[in-house]
């Protein structure tokens, strides 16, 4: 019956307009319509990634919820953790409508929004109301459009939520500011890292910070940036944002400019993962994400490299049950390789990868 009521709305939600039919996911999500499992854990499934304990290693990825309107509802979707954001320190729009496009047959989707956010202390507000349950919820941090000095927003955003939050992560992935991912370069990712690192060590309780990459880097690329984020102290890294490659593609709007993010992402954020196992010789946790839509996939990005796991566009073909689905498989096919727990797992398989 739940799976029957799920298709409906999957099907309903197809026929609208992406943008408006995200927006109803969330509204349905609020009024709590679909039937939630809770959180989901098992003692193999529960999990600890740079200090934070994780019910189960499944995440919502950055970009679904990213004013934090619909936290309490989604944790009890059955994620072991949530991200929120991107934030940037003042309200924006971002980039003119349309801006999201289904690309259904490749299970797919193209975004350039650019960052639309309420803006950090609206959000933050909202991250302090929350209820407090085991699910951890950290924030995406983002740059304004206009900003004279994007490095110093992702610090400004960070002393505003960091408090009420569990993790942070530095996003200089998204592929929709213009120049934004030039700040994963050596100099400016290093002057960057400092800066937010100064801010997390001020706060009164420190919180882990993790930086989002995009999947488009050259393995010289991914080299730099494990050496300048080990030297940093952040927590970990986030690999990948959304790709700016079509290879591969059949739908109809695989010419729209922006990020791709679903299936075809799979393999190739899953080779930056296990590349920058490699570089970080395992010590740097890792969380995977890119293309997940089955239990299987999620064992795969863990057995590449990494610690924990996020997805989002999985949810716009599958719904939401996916979340549940992905995490109790993984429990399952944890059981049948002989793993006790999730974290013996981890890179067990990267040569595969590289
Ligand atoms: C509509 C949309 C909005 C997104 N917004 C953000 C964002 O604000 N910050 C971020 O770091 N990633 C953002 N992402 C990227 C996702 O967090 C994720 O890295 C990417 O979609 C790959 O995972 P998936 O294939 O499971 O969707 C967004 C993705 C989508 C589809």
């Amino acid at each position: 019956v739940v799976n029957i009521a799920e298709r409906v709305g999957l099907a309903l939600l197809h026929k609208l307009d992406p943008e408006r039919a995200h927006s109803l996911s969330l509204a349905a999500l609020r009024l709590h319509l679909p039937n939630l499992p809770g959180v989901v854990t098992t003692p193999r499934l529960a999990t600890t990634i740079a200090g934070l304990a994780l019910p189960n290693p499944v995440g919502l990825a950055a970009g679904y919820d990213k004013n934090a309107v619909a936290l309490a509802p989604l944790m009890q979707s059955g994620f072991g953790f949530l991200e929120v954001g991107a934030a940037t320190p003042r309200p924006q729009e971002g980039n003119p409508r349309p801006r999201l496009y289904r690309l259904t047959e490749d299970r797919a989707a193209i975004n350039r929004f650019g960052f639309n956010n309420e803006g950090a202390t609206s959000i933050c507000a909202r991250l302090a109301m929350r209820p407090k349950t085991k699910v951890p919820v950290g924030i995406n941090l983002g740059a304004n459009k206009d900003s004279a000095d994007r490095a110093a927003d992702f610090a400004a955003v960070l002393a505003c939520c960091g408090p009420h939050v569990d993790f942070a992560t530095v996003n200089v992935s998204s592929p929709n500011t213009e120049k934004l991912r030039d700040l994963q370069g050596r100099a400016a990712l290093t002057s960057l890292l400092a800066g937010v690192m100064d801010v997390q060590r001020s706060m009164p309780r420190p919180i882990p910070i993790f930086l989002k990459i995009a999947p488009d880097l050259t393995d010289d690329d991914l080299a730099q940036i494990a050496e300048v984020a080990t030297l940093s102290g952040i927590a970990g890294i986030i690999a990948t944002n959304t790709t700016l490659s079509r290879d591969g593609l059949e739908s109809p709007h695989k010419g729209q400019a922006g990020g791709l993010s679903g299936a075809p992402l799979f393999e190739k954020s899953t080779r930056v993962l296990a590349k920058l196992s490699q570089l970080t010789d395992g010590k740097l946790p890792l969380i995977g994400v890119g293309g997940i839509a089955t239990a299987d996939q999620a064992f795969q990005k863990i057995r590449a490299g990494a610690s924990a796991v996020q997805l989002y566009t999985a949810m716009v073909y599958h719904g939401l049950s996916v979340v549940e689905k992905v995490a109790k498989g993984l429990d399952d096919l944890l059981a049948e390789a002989g793993f006790a727990l999730v974290a013996d797992a981890v890179g067990t398989d990267r040569a595969r990868w590289l």
